[in-house]
């Protein structure tokens, strides 16, 4: 099976999952992006946006996202994109611990699949879920390469956060600027 076609398989148990929606026949968000993206990014939940469209980070942040990606050269086509949970959570509320333990396998099973060299936290709910209580909050850490069981991580402000505050923008841009340097380190090009 190719990884295209694993991904395609995991989609489909999230569209298969009925614990896992809010509302009857909701629309599954599964996350996109290339299957062998060297960087993945995780967010928290999709929108209304996302919701709509099944597609995740097509929104406000998505535009700011993917200006950032811009910023180090990449397109959202070059990266993959997913949140930790699948569907779009009722009022836009945060997810409940037993939300994120139903369909965390999934996300797992998507990084099993790319195997990226970095993944990147989108804000502090997708960190919490990888790293648990690391004694340390986002804002400590933000922009800090950061190995776990033999993966890297990069905590980053969320985009959503950063949308109508001009400080916490700069600093997702100084951070994001920070990618290139961090992949090399990773993984040498030579
Ligand atoms: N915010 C998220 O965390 N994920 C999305 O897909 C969109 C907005």
């Amino acid at each position: 099976m190719t990884k295209e076609e694993a991904l395609a398989e995991v989609a489909k148990r999230i569209a298969a999952c009925e614990r896992c929606k809010y509302v009857p026949n909701q629309n599954p968000v599964p996350g996109e992006g290339n299957p062998d993206a060297e960087i993945m990014f995780i967010g928290e939940a999709p929108g209304a946006k996302e919701n709509e469209t099944g597609r995740p980070f097509v929104g406000a942040a998505g535009k700011f996202l993917e200006e950032m990606l811009n910023s180090i050269g990449l397109e959202r086509e070059d990266v993959f994109i997913a949140n930790i949970i699948k569907y779009q959570p009722p009022g836009n509320r945060d997810p409940e611990p037993d939300e994120i333990a139903l369909q965390l396998p999934f996300l797992k099973k998507q990084i099993a699949i790319i195997q990226p060299k970095l993944i990147c936290f989108l804000g502090r709910h997708s960190m919490g879920a990888f790293l648990g209580d690391i004694g340390k909050t986002i804002s400590q850490i933000h922009g800090q390469l950061i190995e776990k069981d033999g993966q890297q991580y990069l905590p980053l402000y969320h985009p959503a956060a950063a949308l109508y505050n001009g400080g916490m923008r700069q600093t997702l841009l100084d951070d994001f600027s920070k990618i290139p340097e961090y992949m090399d380190e990773i993984a040498p090009s030579d």
